[in-house]
Order: C-alpha cells, then structure tokens, then sequence
C-alpha cells in the first residue's frame, strides 16, 4: 500500500469515527448535557485515532461491513479517551494540555471529567452491545469483542498497568518491571482495538492471537516513543505538555537506555510487530501504520 492511500484511509476512518460520535453525544435536553459535552469535548478533540484505525481496519480485513467497522472503532476510541482524561487528572499525571487543548478537567472541573471518563466507558460496551441492532453484527460476535475489550481495559489490562505506572512513580525500576507496566498501560488497548475488529468480522482465535502478539510489540514501541517525545518534542508539536515523565519522577526506558538505546528499542518492537503481520490475509494497512508510528512527530 503507498504512503497516499494509508494517509487517506486513516483520515477516512478518523472522521467517520468523529462523526458518529457526535451523533452519539449529541445533546437531548437533559440537566446532565453538560456531562455529554465534556465527553464529546475529550473524544472529538483532535487525537491520533490510532485506536480506532486498527479496530476498523482488523473489521475490514475480516470482511465486515463498513458500519460494522466504524462503530467498534468508535468502541474503543471512547475507552482510549477515559483513559486520557482519568491520566491527566491531578491525582495521576496532573497534565493541562490533552490534543492541543486543555485537559478535560481544566474546562469542566475534576468531578466532570472524572464522570465524563466513567460515562464513555459505559457507553463503549452499550455501543458494542447495541450493535446487533444498530449495525445489523452477529450477536455471538459483539460478545467476544465486547470480551475482549473488559479484559484487555481492566485489572489485567489497561488499568492494571496505570496502576503500575503510579506505583513506579520516584523509584528507579527494572527494565523487566517496566516492559510489563508498558505492555499493560499501553499494549492492552491497541491489542485489544485489533482484536476487536477481528472478532466482530467472525475471525478466528488463530488470527486473534497473531494480532495480540501485533498489538504487543506495537504497544510497546509505541509507549517506548511516546516517552522519547515527552523528552525531545515541543508542546505546540504534541499537544500535550513535554518533561510530564521527568515532573512525575517517572522511569522511563529513556532514563534507562537513554536516547539511543531508547529509538533502538522502539526499532526493534516495531520490527517484531511487523514480523506478527505476516500470518494476516491483508496486512498493508497495518504494515504502513507499524512504520509511520516509529516515525511519528506527535
Ligand atoms: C497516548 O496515546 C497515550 C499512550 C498510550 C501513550 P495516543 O498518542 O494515541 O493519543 P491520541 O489518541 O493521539 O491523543
Ligand atoms: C498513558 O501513558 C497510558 C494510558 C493508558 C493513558 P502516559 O501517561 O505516558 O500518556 P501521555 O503521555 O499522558 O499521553
Ligand atoms: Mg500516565
Ligand atoms: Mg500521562
Ligand atoms: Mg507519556
């Protein structure tokens, strides 16, 4: 696949996914809209939507149709955003800046966000849920993409890493302890964003394993970059504030290998993601996206 055509689809996907959740957010007239426009605030605010392409594209790959790929997309791009808005929030990371824009909190309050952050949650797996209906999906399906998601977000997921993460906060950790926070905090939600896709389009545990081992590797450049930005990059560059690891007293596999040593690991997950593509029918979406995620500014 060229360069110009993942660009395209990855757009494509980005603002079908926007859209859809504008209508899923769009406000009713209830004394609680504030807490919608919080929501659709954080999650329409301008991200990656990293999550979301590997959610539709998986789907796709797998043969769903293309509503069908749009809403798991949209499933778990709400999961990654109370992800976010629950990070910045002063007893964790305490960041101002999320996607260009202040954090979630600095525009409606620690309450809100935290509420906003519990209510995408939810209405990720009433999405999953309602999709049988909404979609036309095969109910045994959404089941085992809604599966995946509550175990790959949770306590031995997603949130189970931040736990780590906190935990590892003004100590100096070993490599091993923080490659297994890194696969937890990050890894989790881009295996299970694939997983997800694939399971809703009907494919099998076979697949499903190659893409966690993809997801695996690909999490755990992706964190290992994301903690180089938080070093080299510029606040108007990434959105988000920079030095945030160095604030939080945070081990880093930059402050372990540091910034070489750092890039050469990344190259190497990135290497490794790209080796699990292979036993996938159509992998050059993902193929192009593995490599422009080594290289992203942002
Ligand atoms: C940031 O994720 C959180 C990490 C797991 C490092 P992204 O870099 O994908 O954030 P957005 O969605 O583009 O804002
Ligand atoms: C994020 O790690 C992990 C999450 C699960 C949200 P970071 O704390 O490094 O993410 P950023 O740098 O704030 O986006
Ligand atoms: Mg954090
Ligand atoms: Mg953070
Ligand atoms: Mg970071």
């Amino acid at each position: 696949m060229m360069k110009q055509e993942y660009k395209e689809r990855l757009q494509a996907v980005a603002d079908a996914v926007t859209s859809r959740i504008d209508t899923l957010l769009a406000p009713s007239g209830a004394p609680y809209d504030e807490l919608k426009q919080a929501m659709a605030y954080s999650v329409n605010a301008g991200g990656k939507r990293i999550r979301a392409a590997l959610a539709a594209e998986c789907a796709r790959m797998f043969g769903a149709a293309e509503d069908v790929c749009i809403e798991i997309a949209c499933a778990v791009e709400m999961v990654h955003t109370y992800s976010l808005i629950h990070d910045d929030l002063p007893c964790m990371d305490d960041d101002d800046l999320r996607r260009g824009k202040p954090s979630c909190h600095k525009v409606f309050g620690e309450a809100t966000a935290l509420l906003a952050g519990d209510a995408l949650l939810t209405l990720a797996f009433s999405v999953i849920a309602s999709m049988p209906q909404t979609v036309s999906a095969d109910p045994a399906n959404c089941l085992r993409a809604s599966q995946i998601l509550s175990s790959f977000a949770g306590i031995d997921g997603m949130v189970g890493g931040q736990v780590m993460d906190l935990q590892n906060e003004n100590a100096v950790v070993p490599a091993e302890t923080l490659k297994q926070t890194n696969a937890l905090k990050t890894s989790a939600l881009l295996s299970a964003a694939c997983q997800m896709g694939a399971a809703v389009a009907g494919a099998s545990e076979e697949m499903l394993a190659c893409l966690f081992d993809y997801g695996y590797h690909l999490g755990l450049a992706f964190q290992v970059i994301d903690d180089i930005l938080d070093v080299i990059s510029t606040e108007e560059e990434l959105g988000k504030p920079i030095g945030s690891d160095d604030q939080n007293h945070k081990t880093t596999f930059v402050s372990l290998l540091s910034l070489e040593g750092a890039k050469k690991l990344a190259e190497e997950h990135t290497n490794q993601a790209a080796q699990a593509l292979k036993k996938l029918p159509d992998p050059a979406f993902l193929t192009e996206l593995t490599q422009d995620l080594l290289n992203r500014r942002a």
